[in-house]
């Protein structure tokens, strides 16, 4: 039995070694179709292949493209190319042997290609139609050099994606004479530890755009945890690994510079150790695992395959890094921070397209945070945990030295304010439309407070936070702020007002209490304007110390029976009024002065949905300014502007004095 063990044991490590020393290139058949056996296109192909070798070494730049044949159905299109730097010998024979592949691989397949490596890296393609200058945006062949598990990942990961920015923006870059023979072919080198180094070539066939060649480049993150890799599509090839390979770096130099803050000799020797330790440590604990394995399962080592990652996703710190992003790279996403989509109350907002093509909305924190790194990467991993349609998903962050940046998912409607206060767009929002947005906005407020495990209280609800998809339905942004920016979550008192005039509730403003029953105001304002289409702003009369806004206005309007009059001008026609006055009523409800008198989220979103549930009586809202001698509520008179603009308030300066009317 024993015996059995290690006899299986050994050739799980045959098989390991075996793999991890050929990065193989197989011919990629693309399955766009059949040619019929006897034609005249099975008599072409592998003629036009056979020139090939010739044709392309006849080319100063080893780049040749031609076909013969005649349409329709006849005519084969071919490419080849072998990396600069080969001899005409080694390129023929690369050639050849790729061209002989791929006949014996993809047997009556019109279209295929291969990236062969051997003597020297050369390409191949054929279809029966002309694939030139185009780009191929779908097939995507990714090649790991598997079995290597990084000592230091997260260094890794960050030179890793340094290096490939670096190198897409160099290859990609369009060379001043055309057909100079490193068009569209970089390779670099950058160091990793004073002794070893990561190598990394990158090439697009010439004829590519430099935009489709940084797009063919362009993949997902995924690739800097391994040591080694190649990803292999029809118009491009990108290879790294720890080991020099085609020979085409023996030109290149680089010199070790040890990362910025590093407190000398000290530090060098652990991280030596560490050099020596961990993969040690690494190999036993890998020895065990298999051992277990195959104690457990001897046959379980060859149904599987041999080099399934483990899934370590659970683990906090492996959240932390997938969910980290470098500043080069924000910096390469965003265009240098070029783009700007606004600003918000904790910082600027730019678009951003990241490597992999995801758009994302990317918030550069302004500086004024105190908190430490370790509790913001916490927060942010509880925060990218809460998803849910109705909210803007947060992909990650990015901490480096001053930089706190947060990266979003982009949204491309703009925010609900937008259309809701522009007299033109408003039109866009029928009452369908903006039934449906106070339905998500329900549903997403209610995951916040109720369904996602912890109690989250928005803090800032108001129209700009409303994001709009390309349907239409709203995803609430902005969440989870104050938990990022270190403030209290428990009901507690604040002396630090967040929050935005209009949308907060009187306990708020004048005792800095909140709950999510200040969430449930905000909610209350915003169903308001969402059926008024106006903002909740003040009104100061000149005249008098009369002052009313949306909310009592609306009170007003309900008190006297007649609540339509509140909806907006441009959807009074097609609107079905019994929702519309639900919905009065339940933003009446929400607005209550005494917060125990608000309904929760949850009897909202069923006070929504269910007609026939009876609905309290709306007592008096709570009026936004605290000096009530100054409100008589029976001689209000109405004027609301759009006109005027709301401020946020994010700092501690903000006072009762502030508020109060004149
Ligand atoms: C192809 O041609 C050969 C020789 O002319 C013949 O023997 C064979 O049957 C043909 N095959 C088909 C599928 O037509
Ligand atoms: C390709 O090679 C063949 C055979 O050597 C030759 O006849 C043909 O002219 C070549 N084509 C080009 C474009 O050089
Ligand atoms: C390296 O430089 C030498 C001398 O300049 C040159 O002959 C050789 O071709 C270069 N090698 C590569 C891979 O560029």
């Amino acid at each position: 039995m024993k015996q059995r063990s290690f006899i299986l044991l050994l050739l799980c490590f045959v098989l390991i070694t075996s793999a991890i020393t050929s990065v193989s290139a197989e011919a990629q058949c693309m399955n766009s179709g059949i040619y019929i056996s006897n034609s005249t296109f099975e008599a072409n192909l592998p003629r036009i292949l056979s020139f090939l070798p010739s044709n392309v070494t006849a080319q100063d730049d080893f780049f040749y493209s031609g076909s013969i044949g005649e349409e329709p159905n006849q005519k084969v299109y071919a490419t080849g190319m072998c990396i600069p730097g080969s001899t005409s010998g080694q390129c023929s024979v690369c050639i050849k042997t790729a061209s002989d592949d791929l006949l014996q691989s993809c047997p009556g397949q019109v279209e295929a290609y291969k990236w062969a490596t051997e003597p020297t890296l050369c390409y191949v393609r054929y279809a029966d139609a002309s694939f030139l200058g185009s780009l191929d945006a779908d097939s995507n062949n990714l090649v790991y050099n598997p079995g290597d598990s990084n000592s230091n990942l997260i260094e890794f990961k960050a030179i890793w994606d340094d290096l490939v920015v670096r190198m897409i923006a160099a290859a990609s870059k369009a060379k001043s004479t055309p057909s100079s023979s490193d068009n569209h072919y970089t390779v670099d080198v950058a160091a990793l530890t004073p002794s070893q180094n990561l190598y990394a070539l990158m090439q697009c066939t010439p004829d590519l755009s430099s935009g489709d060649c940084e797009k063919c480049l362009q993949h997902q993150s995924c690739c800097g945890q391994r040591q080694g890799g190649v990803i292999m599509k029809p118009n491009c090839y990108f290879r790294w690994d720890v080991v020099a390979f085609y020979k085409v770096f023996d030109n290149i130099s680089v010199a070790y510079r040890p990362p910025p803050p590093s407190d000398g000799s000290r530090k060098m020797s652990t991280r030596v150790i560490a050099a020596i330790v961990v993969p040690i440590v690494v190999i036993i604990i890998i020895i065990i695992i298999v051992v277990l394995i195959i104690r457990r399962s001897a046959l379980l080592c060859w149904k599987k395959k041999p080099f399934q990652e483990f899934d370590f996703s659970q683990s906090g710190i492996s959240a932390v890094r997938s969910l980290q992003f470098d500043f080069k790279a924000i910096e390469f996403a965003t265009d240098k921070f070029s783009n700007k989509l606004g600003q918000g109350g904790f910082g600027e907002v730019f678009k951003g397209t990241l490597l992999n093509g995801t758009e994302v909305a990317v918030k550069r924190l302004s500086k004024t945070s105190s908190q430490g790194a370790l509790e913001f990467k916490n927060e942010v991993v509880v925060v990218a945990k809460l998803q849910h349609k109705n909210l803007v998903r947060l992909h990650g962050f990015c901490l480096e030295g001053e930089e706190k940046i947060l990266i979003y998912e982009f949204v491309p409607n703009k925010s609900l304010d937008y259309f809701l206060f522009d007299p033109t767009k408003k039109g866009e929002l029928d009452w369908t439309k903006r039934y449906n947005i106070i339905g998500g906005i329900t549903r997403g407020i209610l995951y916040l407070h109720h369904d996602s495990r912890l109690t989250i209280i928005h803090r800032d609800l108001k129209a700009s936070n409303i994001l709009l998809d390309a349907d239409m339905n709203p995803k609430i942004a902005d969440f989870g702020m104050a938990r990022i920016f270190e403030m209290h979550q428990n009901g507690a008192n604040t002396n630090r007002i967040v929050g935005t005039r209009g949308y907060m509730p009187p306990e708020y403003v004048m005792h800095g209490q909140f709950s999510t029953k200040s969430d449930v105001y905000s909610f209350g304002v915003l169903v308001l304007e969402i059926i008024c289409g106006r903002q909740n702003m003040f009104v100061h009369q000149a005249d008098t110390t009369t002052v009313e806004n949306l909310v009592t206005y609306a009170w007003r309007l309900w008190r006297d029976g007649r609540p339509l009059e509140l909806v907006d001008s441009t959807i009074s026609e097609n609107c079905q009024t019994e929702e519309v006055t639900r919905c009065i009523h339940v933003a009446l409800l929400c607005v209550q002065h005494d917060p125990t008198d608000r309904p929760d989220l949850s009897t909202i979103d069923m006070m929504l949905t269910r007609n026939s549930l009876n609905l309290p009586l709306p007592q008096t809202p709570g009026f936004f300014f605290p000096n009530r001698r100054s409100y008589r509520e029976q001689d209000g008179i109405v004027s609301i502007q759009s006109t005027i603009t709301s401020n946020s308030y994010t700092n501690n300066d903000l006072t009762i004095t502030d508020l109060e009317p004149r």
